[in-house]
Protein backbone atom coordinates (compact mmCIF):
# COMPACT_ATOMS: atom_id res chain seq x y z
CA UNK A 1 0.00 0.00 0.00
CA UNK A 2 1.50 3.33 -0.99
CA UNK A 3 0.92 6.24 1.45
CA UNK A 4 -1.15 9.02 0.02
CA UNK A 5 1.05 12.33 0.29
CA UNK A 6 -0.60 15.86 0.16
CA UNK A 7 2.40 18.84 -0.40
CA UNK A 8 1.95 21.94 -0.35
CA UNK A 9 4.27 24.42 -2.98
CA UNK A 10 4.04 27.93 -1.52
CA UNK A 11 6.52 28.73 -3.97
CA UNK A 12 7.47 32.60 -3.38
CA UNK A 13 4.57 33.54 -1.34
CA UNK A 14 4.47 34.00 2.76
CA UNK A 15 7.08 35.51 5.08
CA UNK A 16 8.73 33.09 8.00
CA UNK A 17 6.46 34.34 10.69
CA UNK A 18 3.50 34.02 8.63
CA UNK A 19 5.06 29.97 7.69
CA UNK A 20 5.19 30.12 11.31
CA UNK A 21 1.60 31.21 12.20
CA UNK A 22 0.41 28.89 9.40
CA UNK A 23 2.24 25.42 10.73
CA UNK A 24 0.91 26.55 14.11
CA UNK A 25 -2.48 26.82 13.08
CA UNK A 26 -2.92 23.32 11.26
CA UNK A 27 -0.54 21.03 13.28
CA UNK A 28 -3.03 19.59 15.86
CA UNK A 29 -5.47 19.46 12.77
CA UNK A 30 -3.19 17.57 10.61
CA UNK A 31 -4.62 13.28 9.77
CA UNK A 32 -3.04 10.33 11.18
CA UNK A 33 0.80 10.76 9.66
CA UNK A 34 0.60 6.85 9.89
CA UNK A 35 -2.79 7.33 7.19
CA UNK A 36 -1.32 10.41 5.38
CA UNK A 37 1.56 12.03 4.85
CA UNK A 38 1.00 16.17 4.73
CA UNK A 39 4.28 18.27 3.90
CA UNK A 40 5.05 21.78 3.10
CA UNK A 41 7.68 23.46 0.65
CA UNK A 42 8.09 27.24 1.95
CA UNK A 43 10.66 29.52 0.86
CA UNK A 44 14.07 28.82 1.77
CA UNK A 45 14.37 31.29 4.18
CA UNK A 46 11.62 29.65 6.35
CA UNK A 47 12.58 26.26 6.41
CA UNK A 48 14.49 26.19 9.40
CA UNK A 49 11.69 27.70 11.29
CA UNK A 50 9.10 25.92 9.62
CA UNK A 51 10.42 22.40 10.37
CA UNK A 52 10.76 23.33 14.34
CA UNK A 53 7.21 25.21 14.48
CA UNK A 54 6.18 21.75 13.30
CA UNK A 55 8.00 19.83 16.10
CA UNK A 56 6.29 16.05 16.45
CA UNK A 57 3.37 16.84 14.50
CA UNK A 58 4.79 14.54 11.63
CA UNK A 59 4.34 17.48 9.20
CA UNK A 60 7.06 17.14 6.11
CA UNK A 61 9.07 20.43 5.54
CA UNK A 62 10.20 20.23 1.88
CA UNK A 63 12.78 22.27 -0.12
CA UNK A 64 11.53 24.29 -3.18
CA UNK A 65 15.57 23.37 -4.54
CA UNK A 66 19.07 22.44 -3.87
CA UNK A 67 22.60 22.81 -4.90
CA UNK A 68 24.01 19.56 -6.66
CA UNK A 69 26.26 20.19 -4.45
CA UNK A 70 27.09 19.07 -0.33
CA UNK A 71 28.18 22.73 0.48
CA UNK A 72 31.27 24.71 -1.18
CA UNK A 73 31.19 27.97 -3.00
CA UNK A 74 28.07 28.13 -4.55
CA UNK A 75 26.81 31.57 -3.93
CA UNK A 76 23.00 32.02 -4.18
CA UNK A 77 22.26 27.92 -3.69
CA UNK A 78 20.79 25.98 -0.85
CA UNK A 79 22.82 23.36 0.18
CA UNK A 80 22.34 19.87 1.11
CA UNK A 81 24.04 19.78 4.07
CA UNK A 82 22.44 22.83 5.61
CA UNK A 83 18.96 20.85 4.37
CA UNK A 84 20.23 17.98 6.08
CA UNK A 85 21.33 19.48 9.33
CA UNK A 86 17.84 21.18 9.31
CA UNK A 87 15.88 18.07 9.48
CA UNK A 88 14.52 19.01 5.60
CA UNK A 89 12.74 15.71 4.89
CA UNK A 90 12.28 16.54 1.06
CA UNK A 91 13.54 18.52 -1.88
CA UNK A 92 11.34 19.42 -4.82
CA UNK A 93 13.50 19.22 -8.21
CA UNK A 94 12.82 19.98 -11.54
CA UNK A 95 9.78 22.30 -10.74
CA UNK A 96 8.46 23.55 -14.16
CA UNK A 97 8.84 26.73 -13.28
CA UNK A 98 12.46 26.52 -12.28
CA UNK A 99 12.82 24.72 -15.54
CA UNK A 100 10.75 27.60 -17.79
CA UNK A 101 12.13 30.46 -15.73
CA UNK A 102 15.77 29.36 -14.46
CA UNK A 103 16.62 27.29 -17.53
CA UNK A 104 16.88 23.58 -15.73
CA UNK A 105 17.64 20.89 -17.95
CA UNK A 106 17.08 17.64 -17.32
CA UNK A 107 20.88 16.98 -17.28
CA UNK A 108 21.12 19.94 -13.88
CA UNK A 109 17.82 18.14 -12.69
CA UNK A 110 19.75 15.01 -12.59
CA UNK A 111 22.91 15.82 -10.53
CA UNK A 112 20.86 17.56 -7.98
CA UNK A 113 18.27 14.21 -7.71
CA UNK A 114 21.77 12.33 -7.45
CA UNK A 115 22.94 14.44 -4.81
CA UNK A 116 20.08 14.66 -2.83
CA UNK A 117 20.08 10.77 -2.51
CA UNK A 118 23.10 10.38 -1.86
CA UNK A 119 23.22 12.87 1.53
CA UNK A 120 20.00 11.32 2.46
CA UNK A 121 17.22 14.12 1.31
CA UNK A 122 14.53 12.50 -0.55
CA UNK A 123 13.79 14.08 -3.58
CA UNK A 124 10.00 14.92 -5.07
CA UNK A 125 11.24 14.49 -8.85
CA UNK A 126 8.89 16.89 -11.11
CA UNK A 127 7.90 16.03 -14.21
CA UNK A 128 5.55 17.39 -17.27
CA UNK A 129 3.44 16.38 -20.06
CA UNK A 130 6.56 16.47 -22.11
CA UNK A 131 8.69 14.05 -20.40
CA UNK A 132 5.57 10.93 -20.89
CA UNK A 133 3.83 11.89 -24.24
CA UNK A 134 4.82 13.28 -27.28
CA UNK A 135 2.39 13.92 -30.44
CA UNK A 136 3.70 12.24 -33.30
CA UNK A 137 1.10 12.75 -36.53
CA UNK A 138 -1.72 13.78 -34.62
CA UNK A 139 -1.16 10.89 -32.14
CA UNK A 140 -0.13 10.86 -28.82
CA UNK A 141 2.79 8.08 -28.07
CA UNK A 142 4.28 7.31 -24.63
CA UNK A 143 8.08 8.37 -23.95
CA UNK A 144 10.46 7.33 -21.06
CA UNK A 145 13.94 8.96 -22.48
CA UNK A 146 13.36 12.43 -20.91
CA UNK A 147 11.95 10.81 -17.68
CA UNK A 148 15.44 8.29 -17.85
CA UNK A 149 17.59 11.07 -18.10
CA UNK A 150 16.71 12.82 -14.73
CA UNK A 151 16.68 9.34 -12.95
CA UNK A 152 19.88 8.24 -14.79
CA UNK A 153 22.34 6.94 -12.40
CA UNK A 154 19.78 6.52 -9.52
CA UNK A 155 19.83 2.83 -8.44
CA UNK A 156 17.48 0.26 -7.85
CA UNK A 157 17.79 0.76 -3.93
CA UNK A 158 17.73 4.32 -4.43
CA UNK A 159 14.74 5.14 -6.31
CA UNK A 160 12.62 2.67 -4.19
CA UNK A 161 11.87 6.40 -1.82
CA UNK A 162 12.39 8.96 -4.75
CA UNK A 163 8.63 10.80 -5.13
CA UNK A 164 7.79 11.31 -8.87
CA UNK A 165 5.12 14.45 -9.57
CA UNK A 166 3.73 15.07 -12.92
CA UNK A 167 2.13 18.10 -13.31
CA UNK A 168 0.41 18.68 -17.07
CA UNK A 169 2.38 22.81 -18.03
CA UNK A 170 -0.98 24.01 -18.60
CA UNK A 171 -2.93 22.95 -15.50
CA UNK A 172 -0.26 24.92 -13.54
CA UNK A 173 -1.85 28.21 -12.16
CA UNK A 174 -3.99 28.12 -14.20
CA UNK A 175 -7.00 27.26 -12.68
CA UNK A 176 -7.73 24.20 -15.15
CA UNK A 177 -7.00 21.32 -13.63
CA UNK A 178 -6.26 18.17 -15.62
CA UNK A 179 -9.47 15.83 -15.44
CA UNK A 180 -9.07 13.00 -13.25
CA UNK A 181 -8.88 10.33 -16.20
CA UNK A 182 -5.83 12.44 -17.58
CA UNK A 183 -4.14 12.98 -14.21
CA UNK A 184 -4.76 9.01 -13.81
CA UNK A 185 -3.11 8.31 -17.48
CA UNK A 186 -0.07 10.89 -16.83
CA UNK A 187 1.09 8.83 -13.18
CA UNK A 188 0.49 5.45 -15.16
CA UNK A 189 2.87 6.28 -17.73
CA UNK A 190 5.48 7.29 -15.16
CA UNK A 191 4.73 3.89 -13.07
CA UNK A 192 5.04 2.48 -16.70
CA UNK A 193 8.61 3.92 -17.39
CA UNK A 194 9.90 2.73 -13.43
CA UNK A 195 8.50 -0.80 -14.02
CA UNK A 196 10.04 -0.87 -17.61
CA UNK A 197 13.36 0.62 -16.32
CA UNK A 198 13.42 -0.82 -12.66
CA UNK A 199 10.88 -3.74 -11.79
CA UNK A 200 7.27 -3.66 -11.49
CA UNK A 201 7.91 -4.59 -8.14
CA UNK A 202 9.49 -0.98 -7.43
CA UNK A 203 7.27 0.41 -9.86
CA UNK A 204 4.16 -0.65 -7.67
CA UNK A 205 5.75 1.22 -4.08
CA UNK A 206 6.66 4.23 -5.95
CA UNK A 207 4.70 7.47 -4.81
CA UNK A 208 3.51 9.35 -7.65
CA UNK A 209 1.74 13.29 -7.25
CA UNK A 210 -0.27 15.23 -9.58
CA UNK A 211 -0.22 18.77 -9.50
CA UNK A 212 -1.71 20.94 -11.45
CA UNK A 213 -4.81 23.68 -10.23
CA UNK A 214 -5.99 20.93 -6.99
CA UNK A 215 -8.46 22.70 -4.79
CA UNK A 216 -10.79 21.40 -2.13
CA UNK A 217 -13.22 20.93 -5.10
CA UNK A 218 -11.36 18.59 -6.98
CA UNK A 219 -8.62 16.90 -4.54
CA UNK A 220 -11.09 13.50 -3.78
CA UNK A 221 -11.47 12.57 -7.50
CA UNK A 222 -8.49 13.07 -8.06
CA UNK A 223 -6.65 11.45 -5.64
CA UNK A 224 -9.48 8.73 -6.16
CA UNK A 225 -7.54 7.36 -9.33
CA UNK A 226 -5.36 4.18 -8.82
CA UNK A 227 -2.01 5.58 -10.14
CA UNK A 228 -2.53 9.22 -8.39
CA UNK A 229 -0.82 8.64 -4.62
CA UNK A 230 -1.32 12.27 -3.86
CA UNK A 231 -1.27 15.42 -4.80
CA UNK A 232 1.67 18.61 -4.86
CA UNK A 233 -0.73 21.84 -4.17
CA UNK A 234 -0.16 25.58 -5.20
CA UNK A 235 -2.52 28.17 -4.69
CA UNK A 236 -4.77 26.58 -2.74
CA UNK A 237 -2.71 25.60 -0.21
CA UNK A 238 -1.72 28.94 0.49
CA UNK A 239 -4.64 29.77 2.90
CA UNK A 240 -5.36 27.65 6.48
CA UNK A 241 -9.02 26.50 5.71
CA UNK A 242 -8.75 25.31 1.82
CA UNK A 243 -5.69 24.16 3.23
CA UNK A 244 -7.10 21.74 6.21
CA UNK A 245 -10.23 21.23 3.92
CA UNK A 246 -8.05 19.52 1.81
CA UNK A 247 -5.76 17.45 3.83
CA UNK A 248 -8.79 16.13 6.42
CA UNK A 249 -10.54 14.80 3.34
CA UNK A 250 -8.37 11.75 4.51
CA UNK A 251 -8.49 11.62 8.31
O1 LIG B 1 3.69 22.88 -7.40
C1 LIG B 1 2.51 23.14 -7.58
C2 LIG B 1 2.03 23.39 -8.91
O2 LIG B 1 2.85 24.25 -9.60
C3 LIG B 1 0.57 23.68 -9.02
O3 LIG B 1 0.26 25.01 -8.71
O4 LIG B 1 -1.96 24.47 -7.75
O5 LIG B 1 -1.31 26.82 -8.23
O6 LIG B 1 -1.78 25.23 -10.10
P1 LIG B 1 -1.29 25.41 -8.69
Amino acid sequence: MRKPFIAANWKMHKNVQESVDFVKAIKDKLPDPQKVEVGIAPQSIALHSMKQAAGKSGLKIIAQNCAAEYSGPYTGEISLRGLRDSGIDYAMLGHIERRRLFNENNKAVNKKVLAAVQMGVTPIICTDEEMVQKEINGEIHYVFSQLMSVLHGISMDQIKNVVISYEPTWAVGAGQHANPTMAEEGCRQIRRTIADVYTYEIADKIRILYGGSVNPANIKKIMGKPDVDGVLIGRASLDVDSFLQMVQHFN
